[in-house]
């Protein structure tokens, strides 16, 4: 009888943990992937306890009024890109001189935005003809007491029109009538318009404006973490010291508005209807600077509304950070502008603390009695 041939496997024997190739392979991609899934997981689990937290946690003042200001900015605003703000090519030259040289607006109409009891300028001037005219009474030149002329800013070049102006104005004292005369506050605004460039304080008023073409040397932003808003590193230095201060007084400020082109102040002047007494002609106004911001307060605008602890502390303690508040309700008369309590101007310590030790309540005339070094 034939044995029976035993058919040998001709499978390898293997060892009892032996593991196929193809096995392993799919039990490495299985593995990854369940740690791809777990890591997924566990992303979704942080963010999803992030976001619960996040919406129950109250927020501070801070990051409130902050991201309000943000965000109400670009309606309140609409800035160009932030390309265009260094030079003010997107409105031409021609343009913009047609609209600064010939306005098509009334010269005095802000008189009329302005409280009627307020009438410490609010005089019906005449033009600004009379003044040169020679009619005004001679014996009161010769009359004019020396110790004026010793003045530092008296300038013998505008002695004419402090003559004619005190003699206009006798409800002045002859101080008074020079520095105003020397910032042309002895015309309508806007009726005499003279080119100023002097950095220091850099002066624009309805009288004063920048040359043509005009743009700050450097612009940085005014927020770290958003470049819209810019102004010259000297104003953004101070407001941030100033906006730490007022945070440690447990009050809270940001900038609203800060370095405008010409071509933006021209849209703003322009959507206001070309009026003049709350926003500035395009080359007048102290936003092109970059030295002027604009704050914004617990509830809005600051003070806007009504003054507020956080604006009375502004008023009080801006002159220690080089800032003053450019336009208050008592120089209306004087700076061509409505109060603007949210409005801000960088010009130093120096100038800051002097207007304020000497009581001095606007540019004007703290240029006025400095015109020497200011014009
Ligand atoms: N509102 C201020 C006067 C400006 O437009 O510059
Ligand atoms: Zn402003």
């Amino acid at each position: 009888m034939r044995a029976k041939k035993v058919r040998k496997s001709k499978k390898r024997k293997r060892h009892p943990n032996y593991v196929s190739k193809h096995t392993k392979r799919v039990d490495f991609l299985s593995r990854i992937g369940t740690y791809v899934m777990l890591t997924v997981a566990a992303a979704c689990l942080v963010f999803a306890v992030y976001i619960v937290v996040d919406n129950t946690r109250v927020p501070t003042q801070a990051s409130t009024t902050y991201y309000t200001a943000a965000s109400v900015m670009y309606e309140y605003e609409s800035l160009p890109p932030v390309g265009e703000f260094a030079h003010d090519e997107a409105v031409s030259e021609t343009e913009v001189v047609e609209l600064v040289e010939e306005p098509d607006v009334e010269t005095v109409s802000w008189i009329q935005i302005l409280s009627p009891s307020d009438d410490y300028l609010s005089y019906d001037y005449p033009s600004y003809d009379y003044y040169i005219d020679e009619d005004y009474p001679k014996e009161y030149e010769e009359d004019y007491p020396l110790h004026y002329t010793q003045l530092s800013f008296f300038m013998h070049d505008n002695a004419d029109l402090y003559a004619a102006f005190a003699y206009r104005r006798p409800d002045l004292d002859m101080e008074t009538v020079i520095w105003m005369v020397n910032v042309s506050l002895h015309v309508p605004f806007f009726s005499e318009v003279h080119v100023n460039y002097q950095p220091n304080p850099l002066f624009v008023s309805p009288a004063f404006r920048l040359p043509s073409g005009f743009a700050p040397e450097e612009l940085v932003p005014v927020n770290s973490d958003t470049c819209w808003l810019r102004a010259t590193p000297e104003t953004v230095a101070a407001f941030r010291y100033f906006r730490a201060s007022a945070r440690y007084a447990g009050l809270d400020i940001s900038a609203t508005s800060a370095f405008r082109t010409a071509a933006r102040q021209t849209e703003l002047w322009t959507q206001n209807g070309r009026r003049d007494g709350a926003v500035a002609r395009p080359y007048h106004s102290e936003h092109q600077t970059g030295r002027a911001l604009d704050l914004w307060g617990p509830s809005g605008l600051l003070d806007r509304h009504g003054p507020s602890p956080t604006g009375l502390w502004v008023a009080a303690n801006a002159h220690y950070y080089g800032f003053i508040i450019r336009y208050r309700a008592e120089t209306t008369q004087i700076t061509g502008y409505i109060h603007e309590p949210w409005h801000i101007t960088y010009v130093g310590t120096e100038i800051s603390n002097y207007m304020h030790q000497n009581e001095i309540l606007s540019l004007e005339e703290f240029v006025g009695r400095n015109p020497r070094a200011a014009l």
